[in-house]
């Protein structure tokens, strides 16, 4: 690994240069972050399963159209990706109220969303990623009308079939983060999905029991954080074992 040029280190990734032009890879770390960073720990073998959680979301998304930075896992903790411009842009997908919605609107967490509700963050640290309006997006022209559309076109086909995905192994998806990059190819640019999904970034509720399978296990001090992201993993048909 330490042959390798580190070009970022995130809260749980680090990214490396691929082996050729155009490629970047992705290694997961078992850090853990909640709160813009104001609680951190260390989640053991958090990295490998999130690691094969996103590969099985990102193929299979990229299977039914959908534009993706993925190329291919290349170990436990390693994946290829295609080197995008990340857009500063957080997007939300919600389902079910829970979280910062039901904080800042005052709806009961678990309440259902009459339809899906695409919320947009700008991505800073500095700032908590705060609250933004498409109007902020086009003012400051971090993404073009065109880029939005693709965003918020691809978010809901992304929610539609997670929502069945997951519902087809017994988790409700309540919400969930995307992020999306700008992919050079010649004189195209091209819309991708990027970063990751897994249980880090969405809210995944067992449908029977409404035990929460994602990181609030660990924000809210629930414990047993690892058990939950391998049963996800179980499920999906793709636990590995640790490394
Ligand atoms: O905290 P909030 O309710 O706004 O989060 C909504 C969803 O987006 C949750 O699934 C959370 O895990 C995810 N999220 C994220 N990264 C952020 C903010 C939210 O993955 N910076």
């Amino acid at each position: 690994m330490s042959r390798r040029n580190k070009i970022y280190e995130g809260k749980a990734k680090i990214l490396y240069e691929g082996p050729e032009p155009g490629t970047i890879i992705q290694y997961f770390k078992d850090d853990a972050t909640a709160f813009n960073n104001q609680k951190k720990g260390t989640l053991s073998g958090k990295g490998v399963v999130n690691n094969h959680i996103s590969e099985y979301i990102f193929a299979a998304l990229g299977n039914i159209g959908i534009p993706t930075h993925f190329v291919r896992r290349m170990s436990m903790r390693e994946q290829l990706v295609k080197a995008v411009e990340i857009i500063p842009v957080e997007v939300i997908v919600r389902n079910v109220a829970a979280g910062g919605l039901s904080k800042r609107l005052g709806i009961e967490e678990g309440t259902p969303l009459p339809r899906p509700l695409v919320e947009f963050c700008f991505k800073s640290d500095e700032l908590g990623d705060p609250l933004i309006a498409e109007e902020h997006v086009l003012t400051f022209g971090w993404a073009s009308e065109d880029e939005l559309d693709d965003i918020t076109h691809y978010a809901l086909r992304v929610n539609d079939f997670m929502s069945g995905l997951f519902a087809g192994i017994g988790i409700r998806l309540i919400d969930f983060k995307l992020e999306f990059g700008r992919l050079y190819e010649g004189e195209e640019v091209m819309t991708v999905l990027a970063d990751e999904i897994s249980p880090d970034g969405c809210r995944l509720w067992d449908m029977k029991t409404g035990e929460k399978l994602d990181k609030d296990r660990f924000r809210r001090d629930l414990g047993g954080e690892m058990e939950a992201y391998m049963e996800v993993a179980r499920r999906l048909g793709i636990l590995p074992s640790a490394d």
